[in-house]
């Protein structure tokens, strides 16, 4: 880490309930390398927005038509002076003249061992359920930088997690959420110290 450099800015887009947001706001509470500066939502009563609030981290509703249509967005996360973004639990693909503006600095936490059970419409309990059906042994979580296709960005670090039988779809949920909220944070930090 440079220590002459600044606090980073970081921000999460997640549509969700957020508890990968709750972790990363957590981690970087007293961070002396970044802070969550803006949390983005394509929903309106995402359950994130309560905890950027709780948090007095300043939100972001997004919609379709003004995300895919104009570059408005980039105006937003230049006014927080958004060094990085993390998407965590966002479902929209990002449009191209967000990476463009992000080179490596937009990344996705993915709910299974990519390039297995990803892609469009591999979200959520559709990956696990998947991973249930197909028998695995083991699940896991990747991290990856986003590009403009589902799930096909450079992979930056997988965890893996043993599966038994019985586990349910829920089951597998669970044992990989709680991976993603043990690596997700430590390997944002990584990233923004690396760079
Ligand atoms: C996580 O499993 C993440 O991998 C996936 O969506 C889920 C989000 O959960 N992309 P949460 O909203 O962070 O609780």
């Amino acid at each position: 880490m440079k220590l002459s450099q600044s606090k980073k800015n970081i921000a999460i887009f997640a549509s969700g309930g957020g508890s990968n947001a709750r972790s990363i706001i957590a981690h970087f509470k007293d961070s002396a390398i970044a802070r969550v500066a803006l949390v983005v939502s394509n929903k309106p009563d995402a359950g994130v927005l309560n905890i950027a609030a709780e948090n007095g981290i300043p939100t972001a509703i997004i919609q379709r038509k003004s995300f895919y249509e104009t570059d408005d967005l980039l105006e937003v996360v230049r006014t927080h002076h958004i060094d990085f973004i993390a998407l965590a639990g966002f479902l929209w693909l990002v449009p191209q003249y967000l990476v463009a503006a992000f080179p490596k600095k937009i990344v996705n936490i993915h709910p299974a061992l990519l390039p297995a059970y990803g892609g469009k419409g591999m979200y959520g309990m559709h990956v696990h359920t998947a991973v249930k059906v197909a028998g695995e042994k083991e699940s896991g979580m990747t991290i990856h930088y986003v590009n403009d296709h589902y799930d096909e960005g450079d992979i930056i670090f997988q965890a893996k997690v043993a599966l038994s039988e019985n586990d349910t779809p829920e089951d597998i949920a669970r044992k990989v959420l709680t991976l993603e909220h043990r690596h997700f944070p430590q390997v944002i930090e990584t990233l923004l110290t690396d760079t």
